[in-house]
């Protein structure tokens, strides 16, 4: 009875979907029907708006009269619900009274500002990481915004290249599940919500490995490599049900993406059946020119839209030369109107043709503006994204009884980042009016917390990229008065992010020789590095006793980090991405292919793939992270030997808390297919658990694997598994962990 009540029930819901699926493809192509070339061409048209710019402008003084007659879909940078109902008002005088979207890179946060992508990604907390994403939404639908510029799901092994701040990292499988995660974050509980925003999944595709690390640059891989690593987290959040997608600015194997009609047309809106519509990403189609791929801006526009790009973000191509080149013949009608069809599908499901200014509210957006719900979400993923890589004799977290006089602790905090607010906001972030009220430094969060009777020492020592030692006297001074030292340096706010691509990733300036004289002082030192990406500190990594790596976390940053610092939150993030030794050791990652002359271990050098100057392992690798406390792992072991086609495994492992302090640890698993019909990477990350245990707690920790986990694209890119040995590490990073071995037989 209760069986055929839920079939009945999922029969009218789906009936109604289709029902009301099928309404809007009708209203979409009546409305089609009405429509001018030059009107199609509009719709697939976006501009600047008059806020800020994230890329470089064509100046355009019909902005405003282009947006009356029709010649604009939507606009980027046009933020605020007062200044959107402004525009929304010149669109609805147009002849079909078609309304703009509004979109905006929101990409940690819109309002309140989240820690970097990247650094939420070392939470590996998915409900944390969608929550962020839904609450950059709730803010930014209420400020007019229908659509957001993210998630950027670009896999980034070189950590030279800026935008690995923006991502989630090396990983297919991470990354695959932080894309859905952002994907649901932002859309929410689907369009037609008013606190909704459309995601769109960028940088399509595999801009992430631009040769060099040099943003912007060309890409040449595989298709295997392309398939295995590259577009998984894309494919993740089309299966999301992301609304839109963005191509990118590199070349793929010689074709720019813009103009990449296999990616757009045979991939995404082929094999992926993507609904939703394309966005050139800024000017791509236009820079097709400096690509060498097409003449001019008519053939621009003729390439891209013919493979599948619907909208042009700031070329100006699509709406001076589509009209012509429809009546010319060279493009064809269809493809206008395909283009268009998804771009008002699109407009309709967000219910802008019930209620163009339904996003554009006065009162919610002032509701959203200071809700302390938002801060007190910031701080928790800034907490959960801060990775503890160094914590040798326990340095942290403070303890009273560890100073030399317990009633009277002094601690020095030094460094260019302290006292530091904007800075911990990131490349992608905005600055509000009053946001130094609302970011939290470090030395604010810190006098906060401080236990009565501390005495608090500040020095700034250096600046963070000029060559002035003149404050390292005062710097020293406070050292030498305090029973620790904190050192806060690390990258500003504008050195990782597009554009910002470094040959050097090492800390700029005199940071790194400020830390020198603070040890050498002989007072224990604790270092907190802020960047956007991987840095290389090699005389820090092995000098210092304690170090932090804090990242860009946002407008709670010093809340977390004193929280950190003082043992009220126990550090448990873990590398989304390996920690080079060098720059000549990018790219560098752990799902590599063995090579026919591995090295045995770290010195050996006798005719195998090694730098002769550089030991083989990176400075930190994927997945590592310490806690307060120590996590054992034992008893590793299967549920059988042998995994059969349609069977599964359990992998069950026991994990300890033998340490002081309650804490949580992410459970790893990666596996090894040990020969395949194309070689195999060492380790591949397939599940992972985050459990939280309290000292002495012990935990079994179950996993469940099915032959579908271990699916590869084999040479005729067919994606299968093929039966043979497998290795099963499980433990706290990608390196090392207890092993264990199956069979996949048919
Ligand atoms: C970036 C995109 C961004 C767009 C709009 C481009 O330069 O590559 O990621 O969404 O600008 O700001």
């Amino acid at each position: 009875m209760k069986r055929n009540f839920s079939t009945i029930l999922a029969i009218l819901l789906f009936q109604l979907v289709s029902a009301q699926r099928g309404t809007i493809d009708q209203r979409v192509d009546s409305l089609l029907r009405l429509m001018t070339l030059e009107e199609k061409a509009g719709q697939m048209n976006q501009y600047n708006g008059p806020w800020a710019a994230t890329g470089p402008l064509t100046n355009d003084d019909q902005l405003l009269d282009q947006i009356k007659t029709g010649k604009v879909g939507s606009m980027l940078n046009a933020t605020g619900a007062a200044r959107t109902r402004e525009l929304q008002a010149l669109a609805l005088q147009s002849r079909l009274k078609i309304p703009l979207l509004f979109g905006q890179d929101v990409i940690h946060g819109y309002r309140t500002i989240f820690p970097i992508p990247l650094a939420e990604a070392a939470s590996w907390d998915l409900p944390a990481i969608e929550r962020s994403a839904r609450i950059a939404a709730v803010e930014a639908a209420a400020a007019g915004i229908h659509w957001t510029f993210a998630p950027m799901v670009d896999i980034a092994r070189d950590p030279r290249w800026g935008r690995v701040m923006e991502g989630a990292g090396e990983d297919p499988l991470l990354g695959s599940l932080i894309s859905a995660a952002r994907v649901k974050g932002f859309q929410g509980k689907g369009f037609g919500q008013t606190d909704a925003v459309m995601a769109c999944a960028k940088h399509f595709a595999a801009y992430g490995a631009a040769v060099g690390g040099r943003d912007y640059n060309s890409v040449d891989m595989s298709e295997r490599q392309l398939w295995e690593t590259y577009l998984p987290p894309f494919e993740a959040a089309a299966k999301a049900g992301v609304a839109t997608f963005m191509n990118s600015f590199n070349d793929l194997n010689g074709i720019p993406a813009t103009g990449n009609d296999y990616l757009q047309k045979t991939v995404l809106k082929g094999k992926w059946n993507f609904k939703g519509f394309v966005v050139s990403d800024w000017g791509s189609v236009g820079e097709m020119i400096s690509h060498g791929y097409v003449q001019d801006s008519i053939g621009a526009a003729a390439a891209a839209a013919k493979a599948g790009c619907d909208m042009d973000m700031e070329s100006r191509a699509f709406i001076r030369h589509l009209p012509a080149l429809v009546k010319a013949g060279k493009v064809k009608m269809p493809v206008l109107d395909e283009a268009v069809r998804r771009i008002l599908r699109k407009k309709f499901e967000m219910g802008l043709f019930d209620d163009s200014f339904r996003y554009s509210n006065e009162q919610r957006e002032k509701e959203q503006w200071n809700n302390p719900a938002h801060l007190e979400a910031a701080r928790d993923i800034a907490r959960k994204s801060i990775v503890l890589l160094k914590n040798e004799n326990s340095s942290l977290p403070l303890r009273k009884a560890w100073f030399r006089d317990p009633a009277k602790p002094v601690i020095a905090m030094v460094g260019p980042f302290v006292k530091a607010k904007s800075d911990h906001l990131g490349f992608w972030s905005y600055d509000w009016p009053d946001d130094s009220l609302r970011i939290s430094s470090t030395w604010e969060a810190v006098q906060r917390r401080a236990w009565p009777g501390t005495e608090l020492l500040y020095a700034r020592g250096c600046g963070i990229s000029d060559s002035s030692r003149a404050g390292f006297a005062e710097a020293l001074q406070m050292a030498t008065r305090a029973d620790i030292v904190i050192v806060t340096i690390g990258e500003a706010r504008d050195m990782s992010g597009e554009a910002k691509s470094r040959s050097s990733i090492r800390l700029p300036g005199v940071q790194e020789e400020m830390v020198k004289a603070l040890v050498a002082t002989g007072k224990p030192v604790v270092v907190l590095i802020h960047a956007g990406r991987p840095l290389v500190f090699n005389w820090i990594r092995e000098n210092v006793p304690a170090i932090v790596y804090a990242w860009w976390l946002g407008t709670r940053a010093g809340d977390a980090i004193a929280d950190v610092l003082f043992g009220d939150y126990n550090p448990s993030g873990k590398l989304p991405m390996t920690f080079p030794r060098s720059e000549g050791q990018i790219p560098v990652y752990y799902n590599y292919f063995n090579t026919g002359r591995p090295a045995k271990n770290e010195n050996d050098l006798n005719y195998v793939s090694a730098y002769t100057d550089l030991p083989n392992s990176p400075a930190y690798p994927f997945g590592y992270g310490l806690s307060y406390t120590r996590f054992a792992y034992s008893n590793l072991s299967l549920s059988e030997p042998v995994l059969r086609s349609k069977g599964r495994i359990r992998v069950n492992v026991t994990v300890r808390n033998e340490g002081d302090y309650a804490g949580e640890e992410t459970v790893q698993l990666y596996i090894r297919d040990r020969v395949g019909s194309v070689v195999r990477p060492v380790k591949e990350l397939k599940q992972f658990q985050k459990v939280l245990l309290q000292t002495g707690e012990s935990r079994t920790v179950t996993f469940t694997l099915t032959p579908d986990e271990l699916r590869f694209y084999d040479a005729q890119l067919r994606y299968r598994y093929e039966p043979g040995d497998f290795d099963v590490f499980v433990g706290g990073s990608s390196a090392g962990g207890l092993q264990a071995a199956f069979a996949l037989k048919p």
